[in-house]
């Protein structure tokens, strides 16, 4: 795991900027099997289909529409697009039970990286986002990118919930900022969804060992579980999950004012397990054709997903 962290994972996230390997990736069917695992479809159709089967067994959901890094306006347009046609389609899934919708966006899918005026535009982009949001009783989780995007973001994410006091966003316990990200948005009463986060980070911004990762990640938890807001425990571990619980006992949580968060496709079982047991869980569900950085950071996550794509290439 160690030698995983130190040599393999900012490898795979290097590689991943590699146009051919990414050519070769997308027009690989083995690869369009594996990437099926974490990305039910490209299609509006197909995520109203993954979104359905989830409410079914008990489950919230958060919806991204796949794409970042956009350096053309017209991208970010048809983003945006997208998003209101996705919102505009979920009455189509009534009756849902309150608080079972959300989306996730990313800015620099928004235009956050454009030469001029980028985080204006992100966020009139977000505005647009947010309103049909609000028509369809969908709320917004502004997904947290690599570090150099942070301040923009939280300042986004300030002036949104001016309008929007929903809006939420990611905090990475990773970064060893975020205990103080942490205690902003706490105080505030923000949507903060915790995650360890999954990007490739010098250690001048990072915490560089899993170790200390996980520490942060649970001293973050307890300052989201005592403050005003709505946590969103945004992780897969077991260490994590049962924090939660406990921290949430001892700061008399009732069950309704924070939540358990997954990946689709990861620990589905624990996902509905937790969910028949009473807790809240959410299932984060990706969908578009732009899943290449997304299915990158889920193959750097975990050594096995990565033998597993290795031998479906081979096989
Ligand atoms: P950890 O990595 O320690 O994994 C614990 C266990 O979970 C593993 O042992 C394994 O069983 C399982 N697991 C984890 N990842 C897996 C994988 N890829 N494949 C198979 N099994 C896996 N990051 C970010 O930088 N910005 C963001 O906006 C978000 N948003 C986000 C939303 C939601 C809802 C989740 C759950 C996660 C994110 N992330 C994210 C990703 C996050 O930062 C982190 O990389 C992953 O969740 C993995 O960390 P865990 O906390 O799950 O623990």
């Amino acid at each position: 795991s160690t030698l995983f962290d130190s040599v393999l994972r900012p490898t795979i996230i290097a590689a991943a900027r590699s146009e051919r390997i990414k050519q070769a990736s997308q027009r690989w069917s083995t690869t369009e099997k594996v990437v099926r695992r974490f990305v039910p479809g490209e299609s509006l159709d197909d995520v109203l289909t993954a979104i359905r089967r989830e409410l079914d067994d008990g489950l919230a959901v958060t919806i991204d529409f796949l794409g970042e890094d956009t350096v053309d306006e017209s991208h970010a347009d048809a983003t945006v697009a997208a998003y209101v046609a996705l919102l505009q389609a979920m009455p189509r899934l009534a009756p849902v039970p309150p608080g079972s919708l959300e989306v996730s966006l990313k800015l620099t899918a928004l235009g956050q990286r454009l030469p001029e005026h980028g985080a204006k535009i992100a966020e009139e982009n977000a505005r647009t986002i947010a309103e049909a949001a609000r028509s369809a009783g969908a709320s917004v989780t502004v997904d947290a990118e690599d570090h150099s995007t942070v301040d923009e973001r939280l300042a986004v994410v300030r002036s949104l919930r001016r309008d929007f006091p929903d809006v939420g966003t990611v905090l990475q316990a990773y970064l060893r900022r975020t205990e103080d990200d942490c205690a902003e948005f706490a105080e505030s009463g923000a949507r903060i969804r915790l995650c360890k986060g999954a990007y490739a980070e010098p250690p001048s911004v990072a915490y560089p060992d899993r170790g200390q990762v996980d520490e942060a990640y649970l001293r973050c938890l307890r300052i989201l579980m005592k403050g005003n807001g709505y946590p969103m425990v945004a992780s897969h571990d077991p260490t994590m999950i049962e924090a939660a619980s406990i921290l949430a006992k001892e700061f008399d949580r009732a069950p309704d004012t924070w939540e358990h968060q997954m990946l689709y496709g990861i620990r589905s079982d624990e996902q509905r397990r937790l969910a028949a047991a009473g807790a809240r869980v959410r299932v984060y569900i990706p969908y578009g054709t732009e899943w290449y950085g997304y299915f990158v950071r889920r193959l750097a996550e975990k050594p096995a997903n990565l033998g597993f794509f290795l031998r479906a290439l081979a096989g």
